[in-house]
């Protein structure tokens, strides 16, 4: 798969050629003036951030000048979004505005009075920072065109969703590339609100794919600095082209001290670093709701893939019940959905899964899975599969 070739690059990312030709012809036309705004949504781990940073650098070849914030779960206060992407100046960069002072107090305030206000008075803050802000942005490419990038709006604080629906029904902002990433859960509805807004304000919306399996063995090269043996390759391939994990597998590897390299090629020895892997995987699953990650442990005792119908008798939970539970892991792209059956998205994620189930619990799962799927018709030879495990 090719990689972009473009110089100023701090690294060059793997598999994403479409996506940064299409960044980049976004940018340029900013720097002509015009305005733009991209969505990019995918999986945790994907490579939004690897996108954007890559984004960034071309920002920099074009002299545009950029602001970025991250939205988190820990700072989720009113406007901390924009303000930590517009309010807060890089030493030496700008001095601030009779609009950004005025926000900057509003904010001030808004902390030092947090649950003493009247609710009106608080009202009445909120809709004037909304206000604020909303100008603020839309005017700012008037002093020459730059790019804002807002990360991880899926933990944007409400009161900044706010200013980006009412800046979504007035179109793109001018002489701006307005970029925000989004991971596929949590969702809410102010965010669908503010997505659906900017889709009809004409927004560009890119969904960040797996990497094909020629793009993954390219990054697990590039991250050992040589051609990669079959050992590991047999692991990558369960990491369903997710780049975090294909960097999970080689920095555990390396770590546990298990990558040899001979003849020029290197490669996994033995299994001792696997248990690491399993454990680096399951934390990444940790932003998940621990109802989540059960129902998916269970059915990693049923196999690669499942039917869901198997799972509700094996979990011994309502059907619907169930099934709202796997929504979250089709929306999250754990799972996705094959004829009859939902399969693993990433293997990397089934095994770890089903290697931090406590042995007793294990067996105690495949006994009662054995007994669901002979319930269910299975064939008798899946059925004693599942009996030799409950051994
Ligand atoms: N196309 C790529 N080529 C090379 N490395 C990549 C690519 N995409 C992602 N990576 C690497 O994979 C890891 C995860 O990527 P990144 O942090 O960009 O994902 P993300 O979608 O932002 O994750 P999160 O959901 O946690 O925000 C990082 O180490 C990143 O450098
Ligand atoms: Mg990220």
């Amino acid at each position: 798969m090719s990689t972009s070739a473009e110089p100023g690059r701090t690294w060059p990312l793997v598999g994403r050629a479409a996506e940064l030709d299409d960044l980049d012809d976004l940018l340029a036309t900013t720097a002509g003036g015009d305005g733009g705004t991209v969505l990019v949504e995918g999986e945790a781990g994907i490579g939004r951030t690897g996108l954007v940073e890559a984004l960034a650098s071309s920002a920099r070849l074009l002299s545009l000048e950029l602001r970025a914030a991250r939205a988190t779960t820990q700072r989720r206060a009113p406007f901390t979004l924009l303000a930590d992407a517009v309010l807060t100046h890089p030493p030496g960069v700008g001095a601030r505005g009779p609009v950004e002072a005025e926000l900057a107090d509003l904010l001030d305030a808004q902390r030092t009075d947090a649950g003493r206000e009247r609710a009106p008075l608080a009202a009445q803050r909120t809709a004037r920072a909304t206000e604020l802000f909303a100008a603020l942005l839309r005017r700012r490419g008037d002093s020459g065109p730059w790019v804002l990038v807002l990360e991880d709006v899926h933990h944007a604080d409400a009161e900044s969703l706010g200013v980006l629906l009412d800046l979504a029904h007035e179109g793109h902002l001018p002489g701006a590339l307005v970029v925000l990433t989004m991971r596929p859960l949590p969702s809410s509805p102010e965010l669908s609100g503010v997505v659906d807004a900017w889709v009809r304000a004409g927004a560009r919306y890119v969904e960040l794919r797996p990497l094909g399996p020629v793009a993954t063995v390219e990054l697990a090269q590039r991250l050992v600095g040589g051609s990669v043996g079959p050992a590991l390759r047999g692991t990558l391939a369960t990491t369903g082209g997710n780049p975090r994990f294909v960097t999970d597998v080689v920095r555990t590897a390396r770590s546990a001290g298990a990558l040899e390299t001979r003849d020029g090629v290197v490669d996994v020895q033995g299994s001792a670093w696997l248990p690491a892997l399993d454990t680096v995987v399951r934390g990444r699953l940790e932003y998940l709701d621990d109802d989540v990650v059960d129902l998916l442990a269970h059915a990693s005792v049923l196999g690669t893939s499942f039917v869901v119908t198997d799972l509700a008798a094996l979990v011994g939970c309502p059907l619907p019940d169930c099934w709202r539970t796997l929504r979250t892991a089709l929306a999250a792209g754990l799972v996705h959905a094959r004829a009859d059956r939902l399969v693993f998205r990433h293997d990397i994620v089934r095994g770890a899964l089903y290697a931090g189930l406590e042995e007793r619990r294990r067996r105690a799962m495949h006994a009662r899975a054995a007994w669901a799927l002979r319930e269910a018709g299975a064939p008798t030879q899946i059925v004693s599969q599942h009996l030799e495990r409950a051994r």
